[in-house]
């Protein structure tokens, strides 16, 4: 037998990894995955192009009723939509990426985001990824995990995500956009960056997709009935 409404949470820093572990864990178990980081960026997006974050990531007071009309969701494939608009590869470029953590370091945003977490996962067996997941969004999670890798690893995964969406990154900036991230994202004061006590620590630097896979699957076998071998 298996329990309804299973969360695995799934939290760590910038390009540990996380989504496309995620991803596919999702798939081998038949959960739902849910990108809790899609969200922050649809937001930086949206503030982006109605002018309500400046240049120097002062975010505007006007954000919190403007959200009254963003409209965020996951189409195929994961992809991020707002209204009916695809805004998956907008999202993911460095444009958005330099901005979304000051975006969510800003409480009303948080909250915005959480509640839309907490309808999409309504009723499901989901598997979401984010920074505080485990701590704060779904506390009461099954299973958590805190995802970690060396900082060199991290930067070269990004930097070649990068490279195979069509863009001409330079290697110091993704490593200073990391280095930024990872710090505020771990020091805002409404729920920074940290390892739930009850997560456990995977460190994925030497360690392939699929015996991340095993590893998650050795961890959760016998607390639910969820595949067969
Ligand atoms: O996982 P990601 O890099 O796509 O996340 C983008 C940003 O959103 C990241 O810098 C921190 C923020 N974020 C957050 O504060 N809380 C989450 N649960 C997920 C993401």
């Amino acid at each position: 037998m298996t329990t309804p409404d299973i969360i695995i949470a799934i939290d760590g820093c910038s390009s540990t990894g996380k989504s496309s572990f995620a991803k596919i864990l999702a798939k081998e178990l038949g959960f739902l995955y849910l990108d809790s980081g899609a969200l922050y960026r649809g937001v930086t997006l949206f503030a982006q192009e109605n002018g309500l974050i400046s240049k120097d990531n002062v975010v505007s007071a006007d954000l919190e009723q403007a959200l009254g009309r963003l409209e965020l969701s996951f189409g195929a494939d994961n992809r991020t939509f707002a209204g009916d608009r695809c805004i998956e590869k907008e999202i993911r470029a460095m444009g958005v990426s330099s901005q979304v953590s000051p975006i969510a370091a800003v409480p009303f945003v948080r909250r915005w985001v959480d509640e839309r977490l907490h309808a999409l996962a309504a009723g499901g067996r989901v598997i979401m990824d984010g920074r505080d997941i485990g701590t704060t969004v779904f506390p009461d999670a099954q299973v958590k995990i805190f995802m970690t890798a060396r900082d060199d690893v991290r930067a070269q995964r990004r930097y070649d995500e990068l490279v195979m969406k069509g863009e001409n990154p330079v290697y110091e900036e993704v490593v200073e956009n990391l280095r930024q991230r990872d710090y505020i994202d771990s020091h805002r004061e409404t729920s920074p960056l940290s390892r739930a006590a009850d997560a456990f620590i995977l460190d994925n630097s030497d360690m392939t997709i699929s015996e991340e896979v095993a590893w998650v699957k050795g961890l959760i076998k016998g607390k639910f009935a969820l595949y067969d071998d």
